[in-house]
Formats: structure tokens, C-alpha cells, sequence
């Protein structure tokens, strides 16, 4: 099979990650990289002079009959208009998270690679790690009993963004790992959060996350912190599970520890809560890159026609999340409702 030509529009911190995947694919060649940055295409004329065009004008790979997917991976304001440009000139698109700055911007592009038939997929990273493919195996096995909440926490000093808040730049993360994990889309949301550093750009939050059956996640998410924490704890009724984003050698722990009830012997009808505890132990994690994974399901989708993974709708899902947050932070942490529109959970199984 032909191997699929892909532009990519942005080559700042993330764009040389995703470039340097798709390279590495044995179906794909990157033929294009676009970015109005002059220093930033030195650095990938460097890199892949010869091999590579490089430009500033990225409808040069718009309008390339060979590039049959584009890549973008710019500021998310400027996710929707070029989402959308590449998508009306008939190309697959990757676009990274969070898809869009509104829930009005995702639904026209989802419904317009639709109308288009393309690929339409948004790079939400975590649901092609390994780790997070672990999680999952264990809530749906049935390992951890039933899900009563999940905590996570993603912090460091830094790097600090102006573009976008703590909310849309850290805690989508969490909203698609969520999202993924559980199978479903949270009916609520209520989120704080501080600009310290920058007026209006909330540099930490703290997220509430209402799901369907009483199961409750909470993110805090910050780039004002002195440690660097990307940790996510899922308690269940059965057992318990860790999974820190930072060890390497043991990303998930599982704790065979539990609460159980015990009738009191001496009042009829009354139950005392005591804590039970096992051993601790670390499953077989695979050592795969994430983000090859998800390039790969990119072009493997692009030469099938199948929908991949971190399909366009489930990024429409995280912005409706991130949308429903942000109006809860203008109010101070009021709870907001989240609809979903029929048919829009995560598919189950
Ligand atoms: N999946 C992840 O873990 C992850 C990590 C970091 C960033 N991201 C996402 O990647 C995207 C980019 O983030 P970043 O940190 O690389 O930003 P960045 O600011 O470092 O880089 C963006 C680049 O896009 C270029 N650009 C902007 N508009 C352009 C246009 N119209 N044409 C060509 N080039 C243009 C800029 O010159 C810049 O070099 C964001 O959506 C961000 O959320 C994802």
C-alpha cells in the first residue's frame, strides 16, 4: 500500500514530537512542515533538510495534491480555522488537543469531516498509553470492584502558557484519560481555580467531575507547583490502583486494600467499617511511545477509512467538558450541567 504523505502546520515544542513519529512509521512520509516561526524552520530545515519542505505558507501543503493528511499542531485558537481550511481542501486531519476553544467550533468540524468523509482525530495522547490501556483493562475486568472516585493531579513550575488556561492546556488531559477510562461523559462539572501569574489565565485549577452513578473525579491541575506530579488514583470497592505518569519502571500500582463492614457483635443490625490490606503489585506495563501509537492508528485510519481511536467526537466530548468548566469558573465554582446531545457517550466494550 501507497505510503501516506502528511503536512505538518507547527513545529514549536510539540510539532518536532509528532514529525519525528511520523517519520518513523513505515507507511507515512512527512512531506511538508509549515510555520510562520523563522527560527523555528531553521530548526527543521536542520533536522530534515532534503528529506522535508519547509515552509512558512501552510496552504503550500493545502494545496499539494500528494499530502493526503495534515498535522496540525499550533495554538488551540487556531485549531478551528485551520481545521478547517485543511478539511474543506479535502485532506485528513490530526489535529492536537484540545480540538478546539469551543464546543460551536468542534460540532462544525466534526460535522464537516463527516460530510467530507475524512479521518477527523484529535491528539489525545494518554488514551494510546500503555499505562492508561492498563487502567482500563483493570476497571472493565472487574479487578478493582466498583469505581467509587478517581483523583488526578497534574503539576509542575511551568512551562507556562498565555495562550490558553491550566484548564484547556493540563486538565484536558485528564478529561480524555476520564472520559476513556470510564466510558462515558460527565453530567456536571464545577471547577476553581487562580491567575497568579498572568491576568486572566488561570495558571491552577481544581476540577470536579460529576459522572453517571454517583462516581465523582476531581483534577488539580497547575503549573505553579514546585513538584512535578502526573498521578492518577482510581479507588475501588475491591482495590485501588496508582498510576504515576513519571515511573518508568512501575507505572500502575495496584493496592489490594479495601473497607469492608462488619456486623458488631453485640448490637443487632449495627455494621463497623475496618480497612483490609494485601500486597501491593505492579502489572506488566508495555515500554511503547504513546505518541507513535497514536500516529499510527492516524494513518492506519487514513489507509482504512476506519475511525480511529481519539476519533473527532470524542474530542467534541472533552471540549464540551472543558466548555462547561470555564462557565464554572466565571461563577466561582457553580455547578454546570453538562448535555450531551443523543448518542454522544463514549462507545462502550
Ligand atoms: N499531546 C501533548 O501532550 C501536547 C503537549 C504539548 C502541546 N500540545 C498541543 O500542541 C499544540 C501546539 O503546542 P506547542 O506547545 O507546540 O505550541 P508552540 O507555541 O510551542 O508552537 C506552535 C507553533 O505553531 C506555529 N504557528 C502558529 N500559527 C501558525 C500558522 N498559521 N501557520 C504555521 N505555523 C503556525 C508557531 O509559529 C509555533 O512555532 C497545542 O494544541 C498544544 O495543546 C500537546
Amino acid at each position: 500500500m501507497d505510503k501516506v504523505n502528511i503536512g505538518v502546520i507547527g513545529f514549536g515544542y510539540w510539532g518536532p514530537n509528532l514529525v519525528r513519529n511520523f517519520a518513523s512509521l513505515p507507511n507515512a512520509r512527512v512531506r511538508y512542515i509549515a510555520d510562520l516561526s523563522e527560527s523555528r524552520r531553521r530548526h527543521a530545515e536542520g533536522l530534515y533538510a532534503g528529506a522535508v519542505e519547509v515552509t512558512p505558507d501552510y496552504r503550500r501543503l493545502l494545496d499539494a495534491p500528494d499530502v493526503a493528511a495534515v498535522c496540525i499542531a499550533t495554538p488551540v485558537r487556531t485549531h478551528f480555522g485551520l481545521g478547517k481550511e485543511a478539511l474543506e481542501a479535502g485532506k485528513h486531519v490530526f489535529v492536537e488537543k484540545p480540538l478546539t476553544a469551543s464546543v460551536a467550533e468542534a460540532e462544525e468540524l466534526v460535522a464537516l469531516a463527516e460530510a467530507k468523509g475524512r479521518v477527523f482525530m484529535v491528539g489525545h495522547v494518554f488514551e494510546y498509553n500503555p499505562a492508561v490501556n492498563k487502567l482500563k483493562e483493570l476497571i472493565h475486568g472487574g479487578e478493582l470492584g466498583r469505581v467509587l472516585y478517581v483523583a488526578a493531579a497534574r503539576l509542575n513550575l511551568g512551562p507556562f502558557r498565555d495562550d490558553v488556561n491550566a484548564l484547556w492546556d493540563l486538565a484536558s488531559h485528564d478529561v480524555s484519560i476520564l472520559n476513556y477510562l470510564l466510558w462515558r461523559a460527565p453530567e456536571g462539572v464545577s471547577a476553581t481555580g487562580a491567575c497568579q501569574l498572568t491576568p486572566g489565565i488561570e495558571d491552577v485549577v481544581f476540577v470536579s467531575l460529576f459522572y453517571p452513578d454517583g462516581v465523582m473525579a476531581h483534577c488539580h491541575a497547575s503549573w505553579l507547583d514546585p513538584c512535578k506530579v502526573r498521578r492518577i488514583t482510581i479507588v475501588g470497592d475491591k482495590k485501588m490502583a496508582v498510576y504515576d505518569d513519571l515511573s518508568t519502571a512501575e507505572p500502575v500500582k495496584i493496592y489490594d486494600r479495601r473497607f469492608a463492614r462488619q456486623p458488631y457483635l453485640d448490637t443487632f443490625g449495627e455494621f463497623r467499617l475496618f480497612c483490609a490490606s494485601g500486597d501491593i503489585f505492579s502489572p506488566r506495563v508495555d515500554a511503547a511511545e504513546p505518541l507513535k501509537i497514536e500516529c499510527a492508528d492516524f494513518v492506519g485510519a487514513v489507509q482504512s477509512g476506519r475511525k480511529p481511536r481519539s476519533d473527532g467526537a470524542s474530542g467534541l466530548r472533552v471540549v464540551r467538558v472543558l466548555e462547561a468548566a470555564e462557565k464554572s469558573l466565571r461563577q466561582q465554582g457553580a455547578r454546570v450541567v453538562i448535555e450531551p446531545p443523543a448518542g454522544s457517550q463514549p462507545a462502550g466494550g
